[in-house]
């Protein structure tokens, strides 16, 4: 029979997201209505080894649901790489008495996790939580629709002075490994080229395009930040097919990681931060809960890794409309 959970730790780990405070607001009024209490444990991994716990309350986390970032704060830890760091966690958590822990963020969060499976039984399950939308076992994490957003509104802005100017610019969006951001922001965004990780053939079909180029037009160039090419490497190639474009380029960086999350980020934290207490309460441990086909699902931790493919038909649309 599943032992009762009596008191659940929620931390947010890795970048921060919109949506993750979505998902801490769901998870504690889902514990509420089932009789557990809840801690919130700061700056993930590093506030469980620093016992560095409050708890949290249905009140105070509906009034910061719409705000962007964690109100739990993040961190990306090395101490709980080793051992040690993983046993004075382990340890905080039994004096805390949790019996439950609920992590957010990306697939580095779940493999720190479920390394504390190997030295204790504490049941937890992960919510995905990163704007780059890059984990496998759910089709969107928690953040990618609002950054998406926050990128497409940037782009727009440049494209005004693009147009007034027919200038070429190239805009580098984020996305540490995954070209997502950068394929939605540039299709919504009406982008002539989109360089993305997933497709590096694509700088060449950019360096063809501009070779008729006349500079009577605005072209934009969204290039992911995955691809590890760099703004300076892409605007001097472009400079060597044609020095005539009056060039300029533009990194939007953090800026896509803030703001107020999105109605579909407030949603999927909803339903994920509900689902993860449910998983914990029906005895199931070391998942992350994901939403496929728009079905809650849960995914083991060991089959959680990076998504490193575009699906086909969103290729076919960068080609149709970039190519
Ligand atoms: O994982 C989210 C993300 O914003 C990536 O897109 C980016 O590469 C990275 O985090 C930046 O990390 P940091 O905020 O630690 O510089």
């Amino acid at each position: 029979m599943t032992k009762k959970l009596k008191h659940i730790g929620l931390f947010t780990s890795g970048g921060d997201a919109p949506g993750m405070n979505a998902a801490l607001y769901a998870a504690v009024k889902t514990a509420a209505a089932n009789g557990i209490s809840v801690s919130g444990i700061r700056k993930g991994f590093e506030g469980l080894i620093d016992n560095d716990i409050v708890a949290l309350t249905t009140c105070q986390l509906q009034k910061t649901m719409h705000l962007g970032g964690t109100i739990l704060k993040t961190a990306r830890s090395d101490r709980f790489r080793t051992i040690e760091g993983r046993k004075i966690a382990l340890q905080n958590i039994h004096k805390n008495e949790i019996d439950g822990l609920i992590a957010i963020g990306g697939d580095g969060t779940f493999r720190g996790i479920s390394l504390l499976s190997d030295i204790s039984d504490i049941p937890c399950i992960g919510i995905p939580g990163t704007i780059d939308n890059d984990t496998v076992g759910t089709d969107y994490t928690l953040g990618f629709d609002s950054a998406v957003n926050t990128a497409m509104t940037c782009i727009d802005n440049i494209r005004d002075t693009a147009e007034s100017h027919n200038r070429m610019f190239v805009v580098e969006v984020m996305g540490r490994d995954s070209g997502y951001i950068g394929v939605y922001s540039g299709l919504t965004s009406g982008a002539d080229s989109i360089l993305i990780p997933e497709s590096p053939q694509d700088l060449e079909y950019l360096l063809d395009k501009i070779k008729g180029y006349n500079s009577e037009d605005a072209f934009i160039v969204v290039l992911s930040e995955g691809n590890k090419l760099g703004l300076n490497y892409v605007s001097s190639k472009i400079r060597q097919v044609n020095d005539e474009i009056d060039l300029r380029f533009c990194k939007l960086g953090h800026i896509q990681r803030g703001g107020n999350p999105s109605a579909s980020d407030r949603m999927l934290g909803i339903r994920l931060g509900v689902m993860a207490v449910n998983a914990l309460v029906q005895g199931e441990s070391n998942k992350m809960a994901g939403i496929c086909d728009n079905q809650l699902v849960l995914t083991p931790f060991s089959k959680i890794a990076k998504q490193h493919s575009i699906d086909r038909e969103l290729r076919s649309l960068v080609e149709l409309f970039c190519h």
